[in-house]
C-alpha cells in the first residue's frame, strides 16, 4: 500500500473490463461488442473532423448530437445528457441522482459497475435477489429506497422486464430516481424512453457501444426530466467540460441519423441469437431467455472457468464470472456472426 495514496484510494475495489488481448485471429465473444462496422455515414463523419479544426476544444454542451438524439426519442435537447460512454453516465448518476441516505436498490447479479460506483462514491446499496428464474421481480423494490437502477434487458443474464412492469415499479415508487440502463434493449426489448415525459423520476441511459458498433468511440446518453438532466450536467462540469471529443460528437450524430443501417445490424445479431440457442440447447445446454447480444448459459454439471478455459485454447474467449457463486457454472457469450457462433458450436460439442 502507498502512504502517497489517499484514503479513498485505499479503499477502492476497482471494476475490471473485459479481456482486450493483444493476440490476434482470436474469437472475440466476451465482451458484448457489435460483430459488424460501424455505418459508412459515421465513418464519413469522422473522416470530416480530421483537420485544422482540431486545434480548438469541441462544443461543451455537444449541442448538436443532443439535438440527434432528441429528434430520435421525440424528446427535447434539454431532455438529453451524453457522456464517454454510459459508464462515464452511469458514474455521474450515481453522484448526481443516487446518493441519499437510503440505500440504493439493484439486482444482486447486474452490471458489476453498480457497486464500484457505490464504492467510489460511498453510497449505500442494497443487493435485492434475483428469482429462481434469474428474473427481476418489481414487488421485491417496493419498499423504502434511495433509488433503484437496473439494466433491462438484465446483464450478464439478458433477462427482459416488460414495460409494462417497470411502469408498476414507477407508480409505486414516485419518490426516487429509477434508472433504466437500456444498454441492449436494441436487441429484443421494448424501450422506456418513451415513459421519460411521463415520470419525472424515470431516467433511462443507452449506449453507442453495443446497437450502434461504436464501442472504440465511446458514447453514451442518458434520456429524463431536465432537473434530472440538469442535475447531471452540474456533476458534468464540476469534472469535465469536455467529455466528448470532436471525434465522437461528430460520429454520433451521424448514427443516430442512420437508424435504419443499425436496426438492420441488431435484428442480425438477433437472428443469429436464436439460432445460436438452439444449437446449445441441441448439445445440452441451458441457456437464459436472452433479449440481449449475449446469452448466459450453463452445462449441467460442468464448471463455467473450465469450459472457458478449453474454449480459450482454441482461440475462443467468453466471459466467465466466479461470484456471486449461483453464476459460475454459466459463461456470458457474446453473439457475433453466423460463422463466429458455428465455430463457437463446433469447439462446444468437443468440449462437452
Ligand atoms: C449493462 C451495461 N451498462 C452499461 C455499459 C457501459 O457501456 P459503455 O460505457 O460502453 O457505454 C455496459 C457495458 O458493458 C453494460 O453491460
Amino acid at each position: 500500500m502507498n502512504r502517497y495514496w489517499s484514503k479513498v484510494v485505499h479503499g477502492l475495489t476497482p471494476y475490471v473490463p473485459g479481456e482486450q488481448p493483444k493476440l490476434p485471429n482470436l474469437v472475440k465473444l466476451n465482451t458484448n461488442e457489435n460483430p459488424y462496422g460501424p455505418s459508412r455515414r459515421v465513418l464519413d463523419a469522422l473522416r470530416a473532423e480530421v483537420g485544422d479544426t482540431l486545434r480548438l476544444y469541441p462544443d461543451p454542451g455537444s449541442d448538436k448530437l443532443r439535438a440527434a438524439i432528441a429528434a430520435r426519442h421525440g424528446l427535447t435537447a434539454d431532455q438529453v445528457f451524453v457522456g464517454n460512454g454510459s459508464d462515464e453516465v452511469l458514474a455521474h448518476v450515481f453522484l448526481a441522482l443516487l446518493k441519499h441516505d437510503a440505500p440504493v436498490l439493484f439486482p444482486d447479479i447486474t452490471y458489476s459497475f453498480y457497486p464500484v460506483y457505490c464504492g467510489l462514491y460511498g453510497i449505500e446499496f442494497t443487493p435485492v435477489p434475483l428469482g429462481a428464474a434469474f428474473e427481476i421481480k418489481v414487488d421485491d423494490y417496493l419498499r423504502p429506497n434511495g433509488g433503484i437502477i437496473f439494466p433491462n434487458p438484465n446483464a450478464p443474464t439478458g433477462r427482459l422486464l416488460p414495460v409494462s412492469e417497470i411502469e408498476r415499479l414507477l407508480q409505486a415508487n414516485p419518490a426516487s430516481v429509477v434508472v433504466i440502463d437500456e444498454a441492449y434493449v436494441a436487441f429484443g426489448g421494448e424501450s422506456c424512453v418513451p415513459l421519460v415525459k411521463k415520470y419525472p423520476q424515470l431516467l433511462v441511459t443507452h449506449t453507442l457501444s453495443k446497437s450502434h458498433a461504436l464501442a472504440g468511440l465511446r458514447v453514451g446518453y442518458a434520456t429524463g426530466h431536465p432537473q434530472l438532466i440538469e442535475a447531471l450536467n452540474r456533476v458534468k462540469d464540476s469534472f469535465n467540460s469536455y467529455p466528448l471529443d470532436r471525434f465522437a460528437q461528430a460520429g454520433a450524430a451521424a448514427a443516430m441519423e442512420d437508424e435504419a443501417y443499425f436496426a438492420g445490424i441488431c435484428q442480425k445479431v438477433a437472428a443469429t441469437r436464436t439460432t445460436l440457442v438452439a444449437a446449445l440447447q441441441g448439445l445440452g445446454f441451458e441457456v437464459l431467455p436472452s433479449a440481449a447480444n449475449f446469452i448466459f448459459a450453463r452445462f449441467p454439471g460442468r464448471d463455467g472457468a473450465d469450459i472457458a478455459a478449453k474454449l480459450r485454447e482454441r482461440s475462443i474467449i467468453v466471459r466467465h464470472f466466479r461470484h456471486p457463486q449461483r453464476v459460475s457454472p454459466y459463461l456470458r457469450i457474446t453473439v457475433g456472426t453466423d460463422e463466429q457462433c458455428a465455430g463457437l458450436v463446433d469447439a462446444l460439442r468437443e468440449i462437452v
